[in-house]
């Protein structure tokens, strides 16, 4: 009997800023936990980027309870080089989705620098045509100017959503 894991005693890692995380990165996440023994959903803390809508401590806990029902993936969170992270993890990849044609661009040269200076891999996934227009970026746009992402994102990061416009509109 097999577990059904096509790459047995691998760890995966899938970086991003996940500010929120999305349906698309969830979809990716559970078509990876299928394939690889072990996945780290890995938060980059990135102090050049201007203030996130969510912190770390908020984006760790909603990704928790997505991952909730995938007894092999874990969350986590790293600053500095995604290379130098995955390399102290001991992960042997590193796991990026792919929407359109302008995402193969950036994230050819980011999978051959980050080979370059690691040794891993990458391994990228098709999203889901459902999500191929989902992103972090424009479902906070869409939300903040009024409109419907309840089918975009995971329930508690709609809820969290919600939230935070309560709290910015009380100000
Ligand atoms: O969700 P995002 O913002 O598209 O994720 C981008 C991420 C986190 C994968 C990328 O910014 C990254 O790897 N950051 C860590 C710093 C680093 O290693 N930069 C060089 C990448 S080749």
């Amino acid at each position: 009997m097999t577990d059904g894991k096509v790459a047995r005693g691998t760890l995966a890692v899938y970086p991003g800023s996940f500010d929120p995380p999305t349906n698309g990165h969830l979809d990716v996440i559970e078509r990876t936990a299928r394939v690889f023994d072990m996945l780290v959903v890995a938060i980059v803390v990135n102090p050049q980027k201007r203030a996130p809508m969510f912190s770390l401590d908020e984006r760790v806990s909603m990704l928790k309870r997505c991952v909730e029902p995938f007894r092999n993936v874990r969350v986590e969170h790293f600053t500095g080089l995604l290379a130098d992270y995955v390399r102290a993890a001991g992960a042997e990849v590193i796991v990026k989705g792919l929407r359109v044609v302008s995402d193969f661009e950036s994230e050819m040269s980011a999978a051959l620098m980050n080979r370059a200076l690691s040794e891993v891999d990458t391994f990228f996934l098709m999203s889901d045509q459902k999500y191929s227009f989902v992103s972090s970026s424009l479902v906070k746009e869409v939300f903040f100017l009024g409109g419907d992402v309840a089918a975009l994102v995971p329930h508690p990061v709609l809820s969290l959503m919600a939230e935070k416009r309560t709290t910015l509109q009380r100000r």
